[in-house]
């Protein structure tokens, strides 16, 4: 959940570029961002975020039963960029938004934003509405072109915070031996006894509700091989785009240009066809 990353870490990017939902939701799977060429300042505009999956399939919940994935983002704007307020959102804007609350980051990174977790069956596509900065009220912001990174998350982590795993995930044999014994438990889940093969003592591996096992009794296993297959339908990914904070005396200047082109062509072309005049007339047969 984005607010495990929110509790955990400072910063949802590290060094690296590596956005830190990576480390929990372990598989990697497509994430896609649009956002406009170029912005002017202090305007609404809208980033598409999209989460793309085959919403037939199910995934391991938490007690083992399946369900339906939800998806969530982390988007990371430059400084000075934010969340737009609601009530300078147009109508169409909001209509695309649907029932998305927006969060930032924490109190003092209002431009990195998050939200999730939501059905991903209605929200595969999120559309963020921000607010540009306005570089003349602003001393941060500077009329320049920006990078945006986003994460995008379907389906459950593989890592609690606490450092255990999910049961979204593999299970591992902690032992190398001889499958002594396969419990089938009450509520679900297995309880695997295997006798060491370097001390001869028992070793128990448990495996909750969820993952299918892949072993049997009486197989010979190595350590860390994989008792269970991997339940895990979802991923993460990261992505990035540019955004250009476009100074409107710029584009101002540029057709103020453009028309002083074409009026001296156009003089150009007038004097020319006055000359021709001049020469005709000088011209004595
Ligand atoms: C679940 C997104 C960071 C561990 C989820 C879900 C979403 C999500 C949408 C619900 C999935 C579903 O129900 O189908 C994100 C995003 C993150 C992030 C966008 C970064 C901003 C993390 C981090 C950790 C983590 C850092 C580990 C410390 C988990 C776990 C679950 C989960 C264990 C499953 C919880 C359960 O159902 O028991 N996450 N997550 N996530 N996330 Fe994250």
């Amino acid at each position: 959940y984005p607010i495990f990353a929110q509790q955990g870490y400072e910063n949802p990017r590290e060094a690296t570029g590596r956005i830190v939902c990576a480390n929990c939701h372990l598989a990697k799977k497509p994430v896609d961002i649009e956002v406009p060429q170029s912005v002017l300042p202090d305007t609404v505009f809208e980033a598409v975020v999209k989460i793309p999956y085959d919403t037939q399939i199910k995934q391991v919940l938490a007690n083992g039963k399946k369900g339906a994935l939800n998806v969530g983002a982390v988007l990371i704007l430059p400084e000075g960029f934010q969340l737009a307020p609601p009530d300078r959102i147009p109508p169409e804007i909001k209509e695309r938004i649907g029932n998305l609350y927006f969060q930032s980051y924490s109190p003092d990174k209002k431009n990195i934003l998050v939200v999730g977790p939501v059905p991903g069956k209605k929200y595969s596509e999120i559309v963020f509405p921000l607010l540009s900065p306005d570089p003349s009220a602003n001393k941060e912001a500077h009329f320049l072109k920006y990078p945006i990174y986003v994460g995008g998350n379907r389906g459950r982590g593989q890592i609690y915070p606490d450092g255990s795993r999910s049961n979204d995930t593999v299970y591992n044999a902690s032992a190398t031996g001889k499958v002594n014994k396969i419990i089938r438990k009450e509520k679900g889940g297995y309880e695997i006894t295997i006798d060491n093969a370097s001390d001869g003592r028992q070793v128990i591996d448990i495996v909750p509700p969820g993952p299918e096992l892949i072993i049997s009794e009486g197989e010979s296993i190595k350590v860390d091989q994989p008792l269970t297959n991997n339940p895990n339908v979802g991923g993460f990914g990261q992505g990035d785009a540019e955004v250009v904070l476009q100074d409107p005396l710029r584009v101002q200047g540029l057709l103020l240009f453009f028309a002083s082109v074409i009026l001296a062509q156009i003089s150009l072309v007038l004097k020319k066809k006055q000359f021709e005049k001049v020469q005709l007339a000088e011209m004595n047969f």
